[in-house]
């Protein structure tokens, strides 16, 4: 029998994988071009041609034993430092090979970095909306969730609450910009405010308070917007970043962590996640994609597909009169629902064989997530569910 903390996971089973089996149910009735599914969270712009032309290179010209056998649990030194040169040259930062640890995508590193630090019943502040299996990760090292509730004019942290909210049992606080769901970045000054409030909290607790940044949609901003990097700003800083979408390799499952020198133990703590990645059971990151993400260290995605996306969805979201802040980065809208209940919305709005994701998975209700990761042409194929739909709600 399946233990009892999996049975209740097994029943609240993600709303995100069931509105995928949704979305393929409608697509047998309907035909994929009559059902808008805009739930998932999938890359919609390819690889560069670099990846491919990398995977290629490398497995004709490396060792094949070298470059598919164990290697040490944080990964191959070469590919960290160059890593660590590339954090440094854009960020001015001063990290080198042993500052970061080869990850299996964000998520492992989410979960090694919070296996690394709580004990039984420590507490980890979220700010909602949040990307709801930090739950889980919380969960999975019996941490407990303290939620703080993002402002609605512009989704920033309440910093008020948030200092409130801050207790002796606080070990670390996530943070996730660009956003999922929202698209905010945090700027400078709200990141020294954070940083401010910590730096009180841990004098006054007397122990470490850790600041995790989650950013697996760093590279996903528009307008230039500039995305500061945190570790200037707090010195506890764990970065937790992924190539999913940055280079669209979600399926290849990479990613890194960054631990700087200036961390308090940070010896100790590297040592910890160091090990935490071979016993949750990850052990390394994919030693092929290792050497392709050194081969492609300064590659880009094709943003201007999702920033095309995002304007005209934005366009047909607000011309229908529903209410959006204009996302900066990553790929979601995040919209008001015209009546108090996401899920009621969801449903009528599958009426329409429109899909999306009611923001009470992301501890936000009120809201649904939107997410512009797909074709142009279904966008603009949309509008019409879209006009149908708001005239349920909206006088026009
Ligand atoms: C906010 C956030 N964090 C982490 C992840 C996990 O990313 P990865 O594929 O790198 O594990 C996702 C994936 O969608 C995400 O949206």
């Amino acid at each position: 029998m399946i233990s009892n903390k999996m049975k209740k996971l097994v029943q609240n089973n993600s709303i995100i994988r069931e509105m995928f089996e949704e979305g393929k149910k409608l697509k047998d009735i309907y035909g994929e071009n009559n059902v808008y599914d805009f739930s998932l969270g999938n890359p919609s712009a390819p690889p560069p041609q670099k990846v491919k032309e990398s995977i290629v290179k490398i497995m004709e010209k490396e060792d094949p034993i070298s470059l598919h056998g164990y290697m040490s649990n944080s990964g191959f030194k070469d590919v960290r430092e160059k890593i660590a040169n590339s954090i440094n040259k854009k960020f001015s930062t001063n990290f080198n090979f042993s500052n970061i640890i080869m990850t299996v995508g964000a998520a492992s590193g989410l979960n090694i970095v919070l296996k690394s630090i709580l004990n039984p019943e420590d507490e980890v502040i979220t700010i909602a909306p949040y990307f709801s299996e930090y739950n889980n990760y919380i969960q999975n090292y019996d941490g407990i969730v303290v939620t703080v509730k993002a402002n609605e004019q512009d989704f920033m942290p309440n910093l008020k609450e948030f200092e409130q909210n801050i207790t002796s049992k606080t070990k670390a606080v996530l943070i996730n910009t660009p956003n999922n769901p929202t698209g905010v970045i945090y700027s400078k000054e709200i990141l020294e405010k954070i940083s401010d409030i910590m730096e009180r909290k841990q004098k006054e607790y007397n122990h470490e308070i850790y600041l995790i940044s989650d950013e697996p949609y760093r590279e996903l901003v528009y307008n230039n917007i500039e995305v500061p990097y945190v570790t200037k700003y707090y010195k506890n800083t764990f970065i937790v970043y992924s190539y999913s979408k940055s280079l669209s390799l979600a399926g290849e499952r990479i990613g890194y962590v960054v631990i700087p020198k200036e961390m308090e133990d940070s010896q100790e703590v590297i040592e910890a996640v160091t090990i935490a990645n071979r016993i949750i059971g990850s052990v390394n990151a994919p030693s092929l994609m290792q050497k392709v993400i050194a081969e492609c260290i300064e590659e880009k995605i094709d943003l201007e597909s999702y920033k095309k996306n995002r304007d005209l969805l934005y366009e047909i979201v607000i011309n229908c009169g529903f209410k959006c802040v204009k996302p900066q980065g990553a790929f979601y809208l995040f919209v008001k629902t015209p009546i108090d209940d996401d899920k009621e919305f969801c449903k009528i709005a599958k009426k329409y064989n429109l899909l999306f994701v009611p923001a009470s998975s992301f501890s936000y209700p009120g809201y649904v997530r939107i997410a512009y990761c797909v074709s142009y042409d279904m966008i603009e194929r949309s509008r019409s569910a879209f006009i149908a739909l708001s005239k349920e709600f909206i006088n026009n």
